[in-house]
């Protein structure tokens, strides 16, 4: 199937795929920049995103704020004028300043979940970059849309949707989460396309609806669209590229994962994450790994009570240290078995085989004309 380019307000989108934003330091400028020059929309995490700065052990937060912007300008610069935005989890301390670095940045889009972006419209009034919210359910939505029409008379640019077999923090209590298998998500998927089209009638905009979780194919990128969404998002894929800013050991965790290892585990954010099974995970069932030192980063985490660093787990898991470390995941993450390149990713995810030439040809046309 063609697939439609996406349309946000002003910004189009050669090829209707968001590539996931991926705490901590899976998503910065390398993948993000390398994705919105391949024609779909890069996403860099704010989260801890200055974890290797030299000053970040004294001054975490100032770090990460200099960090985004910087990360977002080498991004643009790979980008050729692609579209760049970044992920700020609602529950990052001051996540206020963190919309505002993004936006001085340059955001083209801001994409916003682990919680509900309440206040995240007038954080970016007077500004020209778009905004989302993550959702899992229909009562989210209806939460988060009817909370931005009253409060501040407008609605969201384009929404995700995250569904159960995400990586990253779930928007899923622990016991729906056992039961993925028997969960038919797409009628979620349909009840909250509808409610957003209230919405768009409202506003008279359009609202692109943007899927999340477990989309690993062409196939399954036209089955979201004929749901009715606009776009997907994908972030499991992108790790295993040449591109993706995590160490080699961790893409390599990714290659050798098996079903089985696939495990669901408490974060100390106080959400369900889905991560690898390694000595890691082991080792704090069975005892708490006392704080040493406070990073300042989500609003939720008792440091006395938490039993393990966050930031310290995801930090350890990029840089290669998997012994010590956190390996979020999707649940398709066992279905990887090879590396490879952004460009040849968004080749397979955009057409079937012998599909991509015309696809490209016909998507430039359909912008030409757009234009
Ligand atoms: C390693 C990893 C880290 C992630 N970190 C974040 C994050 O910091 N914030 C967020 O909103 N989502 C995060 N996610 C979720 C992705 O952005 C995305 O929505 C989801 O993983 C899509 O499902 P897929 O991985 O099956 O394609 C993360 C996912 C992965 C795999």
């Amino acid at each position: 199937m063609i697939l439609e380019p996406l349309v946000i307000g002003d910004l189009k989108v050669r090829i209707p795929i968001i590539q996931g934003g991926m705490g901590v330091g899976v998503s910065r400028y390398r993948l993000a920049g390398t994705v919105a020059k391949e024609g779909g929309i890069g996403i860099i995490s704010t989260a801890q995103i200055g974890y290797d700065e030299p000053e970040f052990e004294s001054e975490p937060i100032e770090t990460n704020l200099s960090a985004i912007k910087k990360h977002l300008r080498m991004a643009k610069e790979i980008a050729e004028g692609g579209v760049v935005g970044v992920n700020i989890m609602v529950a990052t301390q001051q996540y206020k300043r963190y919309v505002e670095a993004a936006v001085e940045g340059g955001a083209d889009v801001i994409i916003s979940g682990a919680g509900l972006p309440v206040e995240l419209p007038a954080y970016v009034k007077g500004t020209n970059t778009k905004i989302a919210p993550i959702v899992s359910s229909v009562r989210a939505a209806n939460v988060i849309l009817s909370l931005w029409d009253k409060k501040y008379k407008r609605t969201a640019d384009f929404i995700v949707i995250e569904g159960p077999k995400a990586g990253g923090h779930l928007g899923f209590t622990v016991e729906q989460l056992a039961n993925i298998e028997q969960t038919n998500y797409d009628e979620e998927i349909v009840n909250i396309i509808k409610a957003v089209s209230v919405f768009e009638e409202k506003y008279q905009v359009s609202i692109p609806v943007i899927v999340a979780g477990g989309v690993f194919t062409h196939e399954d990128i036209v089955h979201c669209m004929e749901l009715g969404a606009k776009g997907v998002q994908i972030a499991t894929r992108f790790v295993v590229t040449e591109e993706c800013d995590a160490s080699d050991a961790y893409k390599q965790a990714y290659i050798n994962a098996k079903k089985e290892d696939i495990v669901i585990v408490m974060s100390p954010v106080g959400m369900p994450g889905r991560a690898i099974k390694n000595t890691f995970l082991e080792r704090i069932k069975k005892e708490r790994e006392p704080i040493t030192k406070c990073f300042n980063c989500i609003v939720p985490c008792k440091p006395k009570e938490t039993p393990y660093c966050i930031t310290k787990a995801l930090t350890n898991a990029v840089v290669g240290d998997l012994d010590n470390g956190l390996i979020f995941c999707g649940e398709d993450v066992y279905r990887l078995n090879k590396m490879t390149t952004v460009h040849e990713l968004m080749d397979e995810l955009a057409a079937p085989n012998g599909m991509i030439f015309s696809q490209r040809f016909i998507n430039r046309k359909v912008l030409e004309g757009m234009v």
